[in-house]
């Protein structure tokens, strides 16, 4: 059994969303202790900008293509593997200016360059579970000025449940920036308790999905 972790925030201190996949890879290890967890720090260790090569390089026969076409179709097939390998994946995901981290958006279009992840109609990973948890640093729920504004978890649910075919949960902590934003310092106690919320909520899911995938083994 094996779980991918997938890591986005740029902070290594202080970040929720990592807090938040911490206590869901805890939660995995303790419904199965045997398993494995490989993590990718897209955050911490953005992949090298290769995607522009990657891109084109399936449009070339493989003889014709470039060195950098190589090494970035190379990558591609890596990180794809890295995913067939997986039997289930948490991704943890800052919003960054209303969207997602370009790191990931740039690991989404490298994955997608590969033959094997680019069929919407033949998708990656069907029915494995998969874990989204998101940090926020304001307030997007249903009727506030902000509703609708977050543009990432929608695209990251797309791709990850619509396109790859993973069994989706979403877990989100809003209202993060009351920790170090002196103007929303009065929604600490919100922030703290959508946080409690949210780590509850992960380390569910992730717990149902070890279950899960050691029914199916
Ligand atoms: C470059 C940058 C852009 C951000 N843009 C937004 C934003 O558009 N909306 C928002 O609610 N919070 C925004 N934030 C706040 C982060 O979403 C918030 O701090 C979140 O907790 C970051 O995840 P982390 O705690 O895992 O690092 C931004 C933070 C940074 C550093």
């Amino acid at each position: 059994m094996r779980l991918l972790r997938i890591d986005a925030s740029l902070r290594t201190e202080g970040s929720v969303s990592r807090a938040l996949a911490d206590a869901a890879e805890a939660a995995w290890r303790a419904a199965a202790p045997d398993a494995e967890v490989v993590r990718r720090d897209l955050g911490g260790a953005p992949l090298p900008p290769v995607w522009p090569a990657a891109a084109f390089a399936g449009r070339m026969p493989p003889a014709a293509r470039t060195s950098e076409q190589r090494v970035g179709a190379a990558l591609a097939a890596a990180l794809v593997d890295e995913l067939l390998c997986a039997d289930a994946v948490l991704l943890a995901a800052p919003l960054y200016n209303f969207g997602v981290p370009q790191q990931v958006k740039h690991w989404v279009d490298l994955v997608i360059c590969d033959p094997r992840a680019n069929d919407v109609n033949v998708p990656l990973l069907p029915g494995r579970p998969g874990l989204i948890v998101v940090a926020r640093g304001g307030g997007y729920g249903p009727g506030t000025p902000r509703d609708g504004w977050d543009h990432s978890t929608p695209y990251l649910q797309r791709i990850l449940g619509d396109v790859w075919g993973l069994e989706l949960t979403t877990v989100a902590a809003e209202l993060t920036a009351a920790s170090y934003d002196p103007a929303m310092a009065h929604l600490a106690a919100a922030a703290a308790a959508q946080f409690d919320a949210a780590r509850s909520a992960a380390q569910e899911a992730m717990a149902a999905a070890a279950a899960g995938v050691r029914r199916a083994a």
